[in-house]
């Protein structure tokens, strides 16, 4: 760390100016624009990324990085161009208005880190020496450090009888048997020393295998599938991005049978003449409710279990949409 050269001048001035900002209050977590901020957030995180470099390539090569310029988002935004999307996706820079150079710096470490106080970090017995003032929060090291951007409702409130949440994952975290395990246990596991800022999720291919097994057989002339849970998971599967599906495809005879599992979403009148989505069901695997598929299937039968990131449904039941990525989780002859 010591060999870097960085502009200690101006960081160490900023970050002891923060310290004072706020000292006393119930330090704030990490979340959504607008992030309050002196100085900005480029040179800030520049500093941070010279320093911190090994965590800095990690970050950079992370969905957390490339939150706004992802082209996945890029495109849900272009159809669905309104600010409140890029609160969580560009949280450095105001929503409205041309993209900047600070948009596109994503889900950053000052993001993360840097909010009213020195940076954050989660209590340790026997720190190592630091350049520069830590505040060490307890709630860091827990689900808070992710929740006020990875569990959110749509932004039509004034339309719907209640919230319907557009994620869930830490409801669904904290309904899980894994709901002790904080998130950075299985999303930041310490390599080289050090927690990963990779953030793995559903981009890696082994990362998503992990969470479930698939168990095929047949009997007679029925074939029976059934993906299960594994103790890798830590909410539903999958998780995250309300396009998020898995399915289950099983050839025999000619013809082709899809199975979605999924969030499932379609219009309802929720108060007089306000017509939103709903959502209507949900059987995406939980650790209490597998996904069963059982089928006849007299002759010879190829099957096969997809975990899919949508980009869009081109039709509403699910049955033609746009791909944007896939991991093939099982497949075989039966
Ligand atoms: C001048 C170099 C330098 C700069 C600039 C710097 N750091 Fe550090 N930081 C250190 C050193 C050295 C440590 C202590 C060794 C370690 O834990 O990596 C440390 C420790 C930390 C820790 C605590 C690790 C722990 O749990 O003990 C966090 C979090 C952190 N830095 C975040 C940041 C962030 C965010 C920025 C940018 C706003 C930043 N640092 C800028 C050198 C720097
Ligand atoms: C409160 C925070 C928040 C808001 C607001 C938000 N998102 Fe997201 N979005 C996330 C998080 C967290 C993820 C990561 C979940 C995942 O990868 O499954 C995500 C993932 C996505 C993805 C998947 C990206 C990929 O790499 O495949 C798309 C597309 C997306 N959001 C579009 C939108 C659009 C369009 C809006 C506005 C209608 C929006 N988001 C509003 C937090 C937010
Ligand atoms: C999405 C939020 C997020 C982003 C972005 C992020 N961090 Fe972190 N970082 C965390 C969390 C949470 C922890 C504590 C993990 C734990 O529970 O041990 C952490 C831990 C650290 C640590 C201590 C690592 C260790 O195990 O000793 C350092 C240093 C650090 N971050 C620096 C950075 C730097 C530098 C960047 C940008 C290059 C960055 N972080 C980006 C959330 C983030
Ligand atoms: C400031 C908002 C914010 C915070 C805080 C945040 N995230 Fe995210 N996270 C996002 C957004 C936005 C995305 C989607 C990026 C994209 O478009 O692909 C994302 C994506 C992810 C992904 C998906 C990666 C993939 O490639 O599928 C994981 C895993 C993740 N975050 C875990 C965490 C964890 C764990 C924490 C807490 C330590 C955390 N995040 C804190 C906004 C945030
Ligand atoms: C016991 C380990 C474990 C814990 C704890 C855990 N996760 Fe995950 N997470 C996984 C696995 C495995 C996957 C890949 C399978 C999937 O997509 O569901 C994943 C996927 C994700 C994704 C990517 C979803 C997608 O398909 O793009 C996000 C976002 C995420 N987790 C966020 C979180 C957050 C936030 C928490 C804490 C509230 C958390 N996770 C707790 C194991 C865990």
């Amino acid at each position: 760390v010591a060999r870097v050269n960085v502009r200690l001048s101006t960081f160490g001035s900023c970050l002891l100016a923060l310290s004072i900002a706020r000292a006393g209050g119930e330090a704030r977590m990490p979340g959504p624009w607008p992030i309050v901020r002196a100085h900005d957030a480029i040179s800030l995180n520049a500093q941070c990324e010279a320093c911190h470099s090994s965590i800095a390539r990690e970050w950079r090569g992370s969905s957390h990085h490339e939150a706004f310029t992802d082209p996945s988002f890029q495109k849900a935004l272009a159809k669905e161009p309104v600010p409140f999307c890029r609160g969580c996706h560009a949280p450095e820079a105001p929503p409205s208005g041309p993209t900047t150079a600070t948009a596109e710096i994503g889900v950053a470490c000052v993001t993360c880190h840097v909010l009213d106080r020195a940076p954050l970090a989660i209590p340790r017995a026997a720190p190592l020496p630091s350049a520069h003032p830590i505040a060490r929060e307890p709630r860091f090291a827990s689900a808070d450090a992710c929740a006020r951007c990875h569990e959110f409702d749509f932004p039509d409130r004034d339309q719907r009888l209640a919230p319907l949440a557009m994620q869930r994952t830490v409801s669904e975290h904290r309904a899980s048997p894994a709901a002790d395990k904080r998130c950075a246990a299985c999303h930041m596991p310490i390599v080289d020393g050090r927690r990963s800022h990779r953030f793995l999720g559903g981009r890696d291919p082994d990362f998503v295998r992990s969470a479930v097994e698939v168990v095929a057989r047949r009997a007679g002339s029925e074939i029976h599938i059934e993906v299960r849970a594994t103790a890798k998971l830590g909410h539903a599967f999958p998780t995250g991005d309300l396009f998020r599906r898995m399915i289950v495809r099983v050839h025999a005879g000619g013809t082709t049978t899809t199975k979605i599992f999924a969030r499932r979403f379609g219009p309802r009148e929720e108060l007089p003449g306000k017509i939103v989505r709903a959502e209507l069901a949900d059987d995406r695997v939980t650790h209490a409710r597998p996904a069963v598929v059982g089928l006849h299937a007299p002759g010879p039968a190829r099957y096969e279990v997809v975990y899919q990131r949508v980009q869009a449904l081109l039709a509403p039941d699910g049955h033609d949409a746009e791909i944007a990525g896939e991991t093939i989780l099982a497949a075989g002859e039966l």
